[in-house]
Parts: C-alpha cells; structure tokens; sequence
C-alpha cells in the first residue's frame, strides 16, 4: 500500500516536473515529438500548450529536420481531408515526423498519392466488410476464450505478453493464413520495422535490416505460394490475385505487408493494455462498466481516444498553403498531432477525463481522417469489444499491480509491459 502511495507520488511530481518545464521553456525551443515525452507520459502539458499559444507551431531547433505541428482538431481535419495538398508520398518523406531514412522506405499504399493509393487500398478492403467480419468475430472469440481461460489467478504476470501481444497475433495469422506455430514472427517484425537503432528492440540499424531481410524472405515464399494456388479469403491471397498488386516489386510488397503488419499488430494491441490501464486508473468507470456490460460499445471508441496508439501521422505540403493562419511553404514536413487532438477542449467535452459512456465517443481522430483514414477500424474494434466482452464473463476485475513500461516513441504510443493480477 505505502509502496503504491510512493509510487502515485513520484508520478504526481514527474507531472508536475513537466508542467513546469513546458509552461518555462521558450516556444521557439519547442520540440513536441522527442520520444522521451511519450517514454515517460510527459507529453501533456507540452501539447495544451501548444493548443493555447500557438497551435500550428514550427520546430526548427530539435535533432531533426524541421517540422511543423498542428495540434487542434480541426486543423488536423483541414490537412486529413486534403491530400491534394498535403502529400503521404514516400518519395517526399512518407507518413513520419522524421523522414523516412534509407532502408525503412518501402512502398506501401499508406505512403501512396492517388491514384496509385486507391487502387491498391481497394485490394484488401474487401477483409473488412461488415460481413466478413461477423465471419472472424467467430474465430476471435473463440480464441479469445481460449487465451482468457488459460491465465493465472493471484499470480502477477504481463498483461501485454500473454494478452494484447497474443490474441493480436492470433488475429493477424488469421487474416494472413500465416503459419500458426510461428506467429510470434509477426510480432517481432511489426515491432522491429518501426524502431530506432538502441530503441531497446534493435541495437543497429544493421540488425533491423538483416531481420527484415528475414521477413522479405519469409512471405516471398509464401506469396509465391498463394500466386500459385487458386484464390482464397486471406489478405496475402487476396493481393496476389489482383490486378492492382499481383504485380508489385518487391518493395512494393514488402511495404503493404508490413503496414498490414504494423496497422493490425501494434495499435490493437496498445489499446487493449491502454484499456486495462485506463479502467484501473478510473475505478468508478471500471464499476460502471463490471455494472453494464453493454457500455463496452462506447468503452471501444473512448479508450482508442484516450490511449490514441498512433500519436501522429505527417504530411509534406505539395504548395504554398495555410493552416490556422500560418504560411506554410512547399515541402514543408507537417505533422498532425492525433494525441493532442483527440485532448481538444473546444470539440471533446471534459478531453482529459475517461468517461466511458461519452454521449458522442467517436468523435475521436485515432483513425485518421480522408482517404487514409484506417482500412481496420472495424476489425479493431471488434476486437476489442470481444475481448472486453469475454474478459468481464471471467473475471471480476483485473489489477494493475505495478508501473507500465511504455515505449519510446513519438510515432507508437505503446506500452511494452503492464502487471496485471486476477484475484482468485
Ligand atoms: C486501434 C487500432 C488502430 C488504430 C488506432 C489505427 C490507426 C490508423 C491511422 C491513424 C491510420 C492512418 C490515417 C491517415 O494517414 O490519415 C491508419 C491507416 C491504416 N490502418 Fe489502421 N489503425 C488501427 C487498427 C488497424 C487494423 C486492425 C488494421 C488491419 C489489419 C489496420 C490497417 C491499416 C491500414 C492498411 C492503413 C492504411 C490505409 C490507407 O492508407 O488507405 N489498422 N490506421
């Protein structure tokens, strides 16, 4: 009990640490995206103020190239819904605050202009209609009993481990009929393709490629299998019995891949251990919840809010433009802060407030918005309503009994581990 008291203490002066910091430090010194705000949950104050004082806000003093942030919600809507003059394109930069460096710039149709997004985009979007998902919602549950029932009871163990990372890998060897017993390949590759060199997951960039590499190979042979074979229901079988992708380079399908990977992989799985972490911290939501299990319908959208898995997307303007008055040249990297966004005052009521039955819960950018808006939602959210769904016929609660490790980024908003108890 003292030993959580010290915890909540030490917590409550990091914040206040940072508070103080972000209201002292020069606006021009501004640099919202070092990753160490999003390691330690410091973030916060950095962004109110921004949405306060100057919320397009130009960086040019950091480590990286300069950049600008947009940090209220409609300003991200404006540049979303734009693409016309705000570009994805990899070949400017791609779909991240820093550009993208030698060796992480395959082509995939998230860092695409039209027309080429489009047609590559419509390949897959027939894995998340409506009716194919009430097809896997079968095979998620089931599976998802599967991994609930085999957890201990009054016994700490990581939730992100024998959860989150396992009932999302499960689901994405499903969609892309990948060999069972090596599923956890997939984690790795999707947490591998996006870290930094002493990231704590890769210690060179010479170890991320070789292990690339690794994964290049691996689903060549396995595309080369599906083009040989008559088409069937899986994502990878899908692409190669298209026109629009049966015929992409290497790359080209390396990048689809690993987007497929990464968009179904690390953002679901961030939000199932952000949810976790979200009800412990807000106990009088968690009751109103264990009370009224059909509040996991806005519970869903609310926690993808509140954990927003992917913190920023990043544009570069194809003109001279505007954004919130601010003159904004050619080639400029802008970023939008989904994070900030998703805490606006002036369009989420109450935005730093968990509230699990919010009257409108998916006013929310965690998805994007325009053409690139999230080809998974739906599935994401299936996901989630499943597991929650499960997990409350099981347990009555589930305690966070120590301190998430959360990982440093600025681009995954994740948490790499959470200990977890179930009373007995
Ligand atoms: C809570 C879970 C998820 C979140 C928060 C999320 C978030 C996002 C965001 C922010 C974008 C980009 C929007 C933009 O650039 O404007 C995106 C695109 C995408 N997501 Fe998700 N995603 C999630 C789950 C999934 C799942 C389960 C999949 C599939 C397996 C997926 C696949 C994709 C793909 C393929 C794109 C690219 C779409 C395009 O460029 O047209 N995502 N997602």
């Amino acid at each position: 009990m003292n030993v959580q008291r010290t915890v909540r203490a030490d917590k409550a002066e990091l914040q206040r640490q940072a508070r103080e910091e972000a209201y002292s430090t020069a606006l021009k010194d501004f640099h919202p995206g070092a990753p160490r705000l999003f390691q330690n949950d410091t973030l916060w104050p950095w962004f109110e103020r921004l949405r306060k004082e100057e919320p397009v806000h130009y960086c040019s003093s950091s480590p990286i190239e300069p950049y600008w942030s947009v940090t209220k919600y409609n300003d991200i809507m404006h540049v979303d819904t734009n693409h016309g003059i705000f570009s994805s394109d990899v070949s400017l930069g791609g779909i991240l605050l820093r550009d993208v460096p030698p060796g992480y710039d395959y082509p995939s149709f998230i860092a695409m202009d039209q027309p080429r997004h489009s047609a590559q985009r419509k390949t897959v979007s027939p894995m998340f209609t409506p009716a194919h998902l009430d097809e896997l919602a079968v095979l998620i549950r089931e599976r998802a009993g599967k991994v609930l029932d085999g957890l201990p009871r009054n016994e700490t163990f990581n939730f992100v481990d024998r959860v989150s990372i396992e009932l999302t890998t499960q689901m994405l060897a499903t969609l892309f009929d990948f060999p069972w017993e090596e599923r956890r390949k997939l984690t790795r590759w999707s947490d591998v393709s996006t870290a930094l060199p002493k990231s704590g997951i890769v210690e060179s960039a010479e170890q991320r490629r070789a292990e690339m590499d690794e994964c290049a190979a691996y689903f060549t042979k396995l595309w080369n299998e599906r083009v040989n074979a008559e088409p069937r229901n899986d994502l990878l079988s899908m692409m190669a019995h298209s026109e629009a992708t049966r015929h992409m380079d290497p790359d080209n399908l390396m990048g689809n891949i690993i987007l497929l990977i990464v968009g179904g992989n690390d953002t679901t799985r961030n939000t199932m251990t952000g949810s976790v972490l979200a009800l412990n911290e807000n106990p009088d939501q968690y009751q109103k919840l264990r009370d009224n299990s059909a509040l996991i319908d806005s519970m869903v959208p609310e926690v993808i809010r509140w954990q927003t898995p992917l913190a920023h997307m990043r544009r570069t303007a194809l003109v001279d433009t505007e954004i919130g008055g601010k003159k904004i040249r050619k080639g400029d990297r802008v970023v939008m802060w989904y994070v900030s966004g998703n805490r606006d005052e002036e369009v989420i009521e109450n935005p730093n407030d968990f509230i699990i039955d919010r009257p409108r819960p998916r006013t929310h950018l965690s998805f994007g918005f325009g053409i690139h808006r999230c080809v998974g939602m739906r599935l994401a959210e299936l996901q989630l309503k499943i597991v929650w769904q499960e997990m409350l016929k099981r347990f009555d609660r589930i305690e966070v009994v120590g301190e998430p490790k959360r990982v440093y980024s600025s681009f995954v908003r994740g948490i790499e581990s959470l200990p977890v108890r179930i009373p007995a």
